[in-house]
């Protein structure tokens, strides 16, 4: 009889345990989102250089006070908005994050060769975008070289293949450089510290600057697609 109570409860607390101790946890933790904060700045002037700097704090990833956020896969993006009164439809439509595209950029190379508006090793977005048209078949020439790789289109360096990006995610990535590198109101930059130009003041209606500091986590490895962007947005009037 005993036995039999023992053999039974022994079995629900095997499986009890296993439940918990193995399947539970890791669910109902699941992944924390990161948190980001811009610490700079805090105000702006127009015409001028601003530093900027983000701190990113994420349970799983670490903390980027200890250098333990790769700092490349930190993005800063940078919206004018001429109109002031545009700035509360932008947030209402939640425009205030890293695009997708971008930040997948940030967690391969490119970003380390191409910048929003200058040159670095390869040519900026803005001057891929107006050397094109935006249609599929121009989109997915150009995801096939960003693959294989190219040389000689823009001058003598050369930009080696990305064979790690799959075609269908390279063809977003394009056409987000396609539809967004020409923007004169927009810029992103990477790393938790930087700096960016504002620009005159203008004759009319003053605008608005909108700051979104963005990092997307590395998620748990066993929950696939487990990762989530933390984002700080500030809406600033230059002064
Ligand atoms: C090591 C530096 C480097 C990296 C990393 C890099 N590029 Fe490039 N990229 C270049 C250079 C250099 C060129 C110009 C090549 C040429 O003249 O043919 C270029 C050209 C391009 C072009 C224009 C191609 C054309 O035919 O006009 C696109 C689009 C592009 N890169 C996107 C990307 C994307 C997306 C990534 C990441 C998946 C990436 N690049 C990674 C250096 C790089």
């Amino acid at each position: 009889m005993y036995f039999i109570l023992f053999f039974y409860t022994g079995f629900a607390y095997l499986a009890l345990f296993n439940f918990h101790g193995t399947f539970l946890p890791e669910r109902l933790s699941g992944n924390n989102p990161p948190k980001v904060v811009i610490t700079k700045p805090v105000k702006l002037n127009w015409n001028s250089i601003v530093p900027f700097s983000i701190r990113v704090n994420d349970p799983e990833d670490g903390n980027s006070e200890y250098d333990e956020i790769s700092t490349k896969e930190v993005l800063l993006m940078v919206n004018f908005l001429p109109n002031p009164s545009d700035a509360k439809k932008y947030l209402d439509q939640g425009l205030d994050k890293i695009p997708e595209p971008l930040m997948q950029m940030s967690k391969s190379t490119c970003l380390i060769c191409h910048a929003s508006k200058s040159i670095l090793i390869g040519p900026s977005f803005d001057l891929i975008a107006n050397r094109y048209q935006r249609n599929p078949g121009q989109v997915d020439a150009l995801a096939q070289k960003v693959i294989t790789g190219s040389q000689g289109t823009w001058g003598e360096l050369i930009m080696p293949p990305h064979p790690d990006v799959k075609i269908e995610e390279m063809r977003k990535i394009i056409g987000w450089i396609l539809d967004n590198g020409a923007n004169p109101n927009q810029s992103f930059y990477v790393g938790t510290e930087g700096a960016f130009q504002t620009r005159e003041k203008p004759k009319e209606q003053g605008g608005v600057y909108i700051l979104t500091g963005g990092y997307t986590d590395h998620g748990i490895k066993i929950v696939p697609n487990s990762n989530m962007q933390g984002k700080h947005t500030l809406v600033l009037t230059p002064f």
